[in-house]
């Protein structure tokens, strides 16, 4: 795959500022794929694409969302999240991105999951805490993960998420939430 054009339809696809926001993410998820033993071509591609649908007008997701076995559950939520569904869907038809595990990793970057691969992970983490990410507690989150296993790290990650969703009275994915139960039970169990 030829990523220079990646990039360059990106460029002409988002606004500069969501561009740059892309490239620190994909940067980010290489760096952590290498300390962390996940395939970095695979990060790249999946760093690369995770916004590729943002800025899509919301009559234009919710089309292609459509075609989406989800679907359903998608549209009960904020139009934010459909992005990450139909960005997989448009990687897969547009620049025929078959990797399950790539493709999963832009499905699922916004939401977290339960079960989710290593290539999820880096990928959600990255997004989070790319160095233009400014977030009350960002720096502290960056702290308290900066040296810990990629499981540790999606811990704090999520539970900031939910925390700050909480904090907001915001309606809350259910993925969100199975992601943050099964890690805080996994942390308890230890
Ligand atoms: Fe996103
Ligand atoms: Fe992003």
């Amino acid at each position: 795959m030829d990523l220079q054009q990646v990039r360059n339809d990106l460029e002409q696809r988002l606004p500069q500022k969501r561009y740059e926001h892309v490239l620190r993410v994909t940067e980010a998820a290489k760096e952590l794929a290498k300390e962390t033993g996940v395939p970095v071509e695979k990060a790249e591609i999946a760093g690369l694409f995770h916004d590729y649908a943002k800025f899509m007008d919301k009559e234009e997701l919710l089309e292609l969302l459509k075609r989406d076995e989800e679907y359903e559950l998608y549209a009960q939520y904020h139009s934010e999240l459909w992005h990450a569904p139909v960005g997989a869907l448009l990687a897969k038809e547009r620049y025929g991105i078959e990797d399950e595990e790539i493709l999963q990793a832009i499905r699922f970057h916004t939401t977290g999951r339960a079960g989710m691969t290593d290539l999820e992970k880096v990928i959600y983490i990255a997004d989070l805490i790319e160095p233009g990410r400014k977030f009350p507690g960002i720096e502290d989150l960056r702290g308290r993960i900066k040296g810990q296993s990629l499981e540790e790290q999606m811990t704090e990650c999520i539970q900031h998420t939910v925390k700050f969703l909480v904090h907001q009275y915001a309606v809350i994915f259910p993925y969100s939430f199975d992601c943050y139960n099964e890690h805080v039970r996994r942390r308890k169990e230890q």
